[in-house]
């Protein structure tokens, strides 16, 4: 793929996976992904942000061929599907700059060997002129590491943000439909960006006070609506639990699987939306995704010897790491003999601050005074939520900024 215009002489080169089905090892990618770099050319010196997985060095190499030699090198994150090609690409140019924060550099240097004499950092709102062309730095913390920064082009109005704002989302086209790629995009944000939801949000709106033009992340296509992926932010990072319960769940011989239909029902009958997952065929982006606006986290497992079912216990790690916002949390299910199950599992999820409602745990198949229970604990949760946000699906009309 030659390197494709964002504007003129911008840019956007990098790697489309089409094929990747898993990120990090852990993250199931049902719409492959992309690593996107963009080279701005100005009219004194040339800038490579950021380069690809290096799964995929021979593309950017080969696109690099088709463009003038770049000066600077911006990074603008450490992890290695956007920094791994740095020690071939300073092979390749002898004069190249590293352009990044001192966080990166001693990163780079940690991660990667990358020579010390190679850099130059930049703080905060420093700018780099590249001619008619100029570069501010903005350090933009912990989306999703603590080095990262984003860079604003002043002249073109366009903010490249790296993993901030990106979606895991294979597509040859340039620019976003916002009907595509916002689930994608959602499922990213919970993903890696909402353990850090509060600094997530302070970056939104520090960019945001710029007249932006296209933001240019890392990972998907470009927003040339750039207002529809900033309010999804302040949405997600921002927004409040809403009348949703997540249910992940596991079933061993279809008892707990009993108790999760009856209480998906009561739950419908009470006006509470239920996000139902069986762990067993989970696609742990679409957990993510539920936890980003759940009220309340029910956890379905049978015992087994003397705790939770593995799966449960990983959609358990799960929450904890991703710290969604939900309030409330309890654990359904049956067991055979005895067990822990209830105690592990809300060990499992110590970071989460949560009020647990009152478990329901069965001994087997469940009885009509089971079924009673479990129409209580509807009860409390839809009571619950009658304090919460009302559930309310993406508003994609937003469109383009006013600037
Ligand atoms: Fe796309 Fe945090 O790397």
């Amino acid at each position: 793929m030659k390197p494709r215009r964002v504007c003129d002489n911008v840019y956007l080169i990098g790697a489309v996976d089409w094929d990747r089905r898993l990120f990090d090892s852990l993250i199931p990618l049902p719409h492959g992904t992309s690593y996107n770099a963009y080279f701005v050319a100005g009219s004194e010196k040339n800038a490579l942000l950021d380069t690809v997985d290096p799964s995929r060095i021979g593309t950017l190499m080969a696109q690099l061929d088709e463009l003038p030699a770049p000066d600077y090198l911006v990074v603008h994150h450490v992890e290695q599907d956007h920094s791994g090609c740095l020690p071939e690409l300073l092979q390749r140019c002898p004069d190249l700059t590293v352009i990044c924060s001192e966080k990166a550099r001693s990163m780079l240097v940690e991660h990667l060997h990358v020579d010390d004499a190679r850099f130059r950092v930049v703080a905060d709102g420093d700018t780099l002129s590249l001619g008619d062309k100029t570069l501010t730095f903005l350090s933009t913390p912990w989306v999703h590491w603590p080095e990262t920064m984003c860079t604003w082009l002043e002249e073109d109005r366009l903010l490249f943000s790296c993993d901030f704002f990106g979606s895991h989302f294979a597509t040859n086209d340039v620019f976003a439909d916002k009907h595509q790629v916002y689930d994608g995009a959602k499922r990213y944000y919970a993903e890696i960006m909402m353990p850090f939801a509060t600094q997530v949000l302070k970056n939104v709106e520090k960019v945001a006070a710029y007249p932006i033009r296209a933001i240019c992340p890392s990972h998907g296509p470009v927003y040339d609506e750039p207002a529809f992926i900033i309010e999804a932010y302040r949405d997600w990072a921002g927004g409040e639990p809403q009348n949703i319960v997540c249910l992940p769940f596991v079933s061993m011989h279809g008892s707990t699987l009993l108790m999760v239909d009856h209480l998906t029902a009561a739950l419908t009958d009470r006006g509470v939306a239920v996000e139902r997952f069986d762990l067993t065929t989970m696609d742990a982006g679409e957990v993510a995704s539920s936890l980003v606006h759940a009220g309340t986290v029910v956890i379905g497992t049978p015992t087994v010897l003397t705790g939770p079912h593995p799966l449960a216990m990983y959609a358990a790690v799960l929450a904890n790491a991703l710290r969604p916002r939900a309030k409330y949390a309890t654990v359904i299910g049956s067991y055979g003999w005895g067990g822990k199950t209830v105690e592990t599992l809300v060990g499992q999820m110590a970071k989460l601050k949560l009020e647990y409602l009152d478990p329901v745990l069965v001994k087997g198949l469940p009885r009509a005074e089971d079924y009673a229970r479990l129409d209580a604990l509807a009860d409390t949760i839809a009571e619950k939520h009658e304090d919460l946000a009302p559930r309310n699906f993406a508003d994609l009309t937003v469109c383009r900024t006013d600037h």
